[in-house]
């Protein structure tokens, strides 16, 4: 685009007009009041299919009963970020529990996980280091890596043969530092990264490992402590990145590991050292979550068996749901337009549920993704399930 020096902001609506052509600009939805399974979105009642709120915790009583206990007590704000005044009781209260929750040696949290991802990568290698990421890592890794000064190799996705070769290349290099990124759980897919192997290759190899366990925490391993705990590889991994923001309903990034780790990573990511910490409302809810992952194992255990059921029946419907393995469900469509449609009518019919379609996913994958709730009753996924069946037949992506 050629510079515009008498209107220099004419690229903004330039910009997004050039979106909505192409049908990739986002339409913003209201919910009127709290995320749970039966809400209004836009004015309409609707059952919630594609929040991250797995256990359905966000608007659980303990959890609000604890963020205004917070308030009462440290106020609305922090006052500052971690590093010079912001550090209150309730934000090492709540990295206590962390670690804890997680059986590591220490935690630290970040006010999210982007946060997390975006200040801690670009610390942990620089030049003359090598990262090998996963090719279908999140946008939230793929930025932390493009901060740094380090080489970049990509791995087929999931593919541990790949990422041996990968290894196997650079030994002849003589890196100083190699990090091995994968998500756990793939966001887009639903698919679970093969821990064992990776951590195999990188101590045959001599790398670090880190994953982005943000759709994993409060989903795999028992009571949803996450997918180092779901392989035993506790003290294996040397990053388990989560977030509060989906199964635990809240929001704030975290890191557990080594107290080395933690200590190195408060002192050296950017993004924990130049933002204001969480108000103290964030890391009370957060820390009740994990008292309830605890205390309350049926939430869990109820989005398994609501998982198992809704995957179930949709593949006798005769959907392709893909290769998931998880509470992320994706209702395969083929092309953008279909996923749109199905979408839309689906909305009209009472069920919430987004499209994810180019570029976000390859052209001719574009797909409703479906996020199981523990929240949702059986009669919640028969409705569903029985509006699914309908609209499918009628846009011919079921016979
Ligand atoms: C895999 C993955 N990593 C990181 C994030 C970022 O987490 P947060 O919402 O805490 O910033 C997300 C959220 O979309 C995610 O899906």
């Amino acid at each position: 685009m050629v510079a515009d020096k008498a209107n220099p902001t004419a690229f903004l609506k330039a910009e997004v007009d050039d979106l909505k052509a192409k049908h990739l600009n986002w339409e913003l939805h209201s919910l009127d009041g709290a995320s749970t399974p039966h809400c209004v979105v836009d004015g309409k009642n609707v059952l919630m299919l594609c929040s991250n709120n797995y256990l359905n915790l966000s608007n659980h009583p303990r959890l609000k009963r604890a963020a205004i206990a917070a308030v009462r007590q440290y106020g609305a704000g922090s006052g500052s970020v971690r590093a010079i005044a912001g550090s209150m009781k309730i934000h090492f209260e709540l990295e206590k529990r962390i670690a804890q929750f997680k059986e590591a040696e220490a935690a630290l949290s970040y006010q999210t996980g982007f946060a997390a991802n975006a200040g801690l990568i670009p610390q942990l290698v620089g030049e003359g280091d090598l990262i090998i990421s996963d090719q279908l890592n999140h946008g939230s890794i793929i930025d932390g890596v493009r901060l740094t000064k380090a080489e970049r190799a990509v791995y087929k996705h999931c593919d541990a043969v790949d990422l041996k070769r990968v290894l196997e290349e650079a030994d002849a290099k003589n890196y100083r530092r190699i990090l091995i990124l994968t998500d756990g759980v793939f966001s887009m897919d639903g698919d679970i990264a093969p821990l064992p192997e990776i951590v195999k290759l990188a101590q045959e190899h001599g790398a670090m490992t880190y994953v982005d366990d943000a759709h994993g925490d409060g989903v795999l391993g028992d009571k949803g402590k996450g997918i180092v705990h779901h392989f035993s590889l506790q003290g294996k991994v040397t990053v388990e990145m989560g977030t509060f923001s989906k199964a635990f309903g809240v929001v704030g990034g975290m890191i557990a590991g080594s107290a080395p780790l933690c200590e190195f990573a408060f002192n050296k990511s950017r993004t924990w050292l130049l933002s204001g910490s969480h108000p103290p409302a964030v890391a009370g809810a957060c820390i009740e979550a994990l008292n309830v992952c605890d205390d309350e194992p049926r939430h869990w255990k109820k989005l398994w068996s609501n998982t198992k059921y809704f995957k179930r029946r949709m593949r006798k419907l005769g959907f392709d749901i893909g290769k998931s393995e998880t509470p992320i469900t994706p209702v395969m469509c083929g092309e953008s337009e279909k996923a749109v449609q199905l979408s839309h009518k689906l909305f009209e019919q009472g069920v919430f549920a987004l499209p994810i379609v180019f570029p976000m996913v390859a052209r001719d994958a574009a797909r409703i993704r479906v996020m199981m709730n523990a929240g949702l009753k059986r009669e919640d996924l028969d409705f569903a399930l029985g509006k699914f069946e309908s609209i499918g037949k009628e846009l011919k992506i079921i016979a």
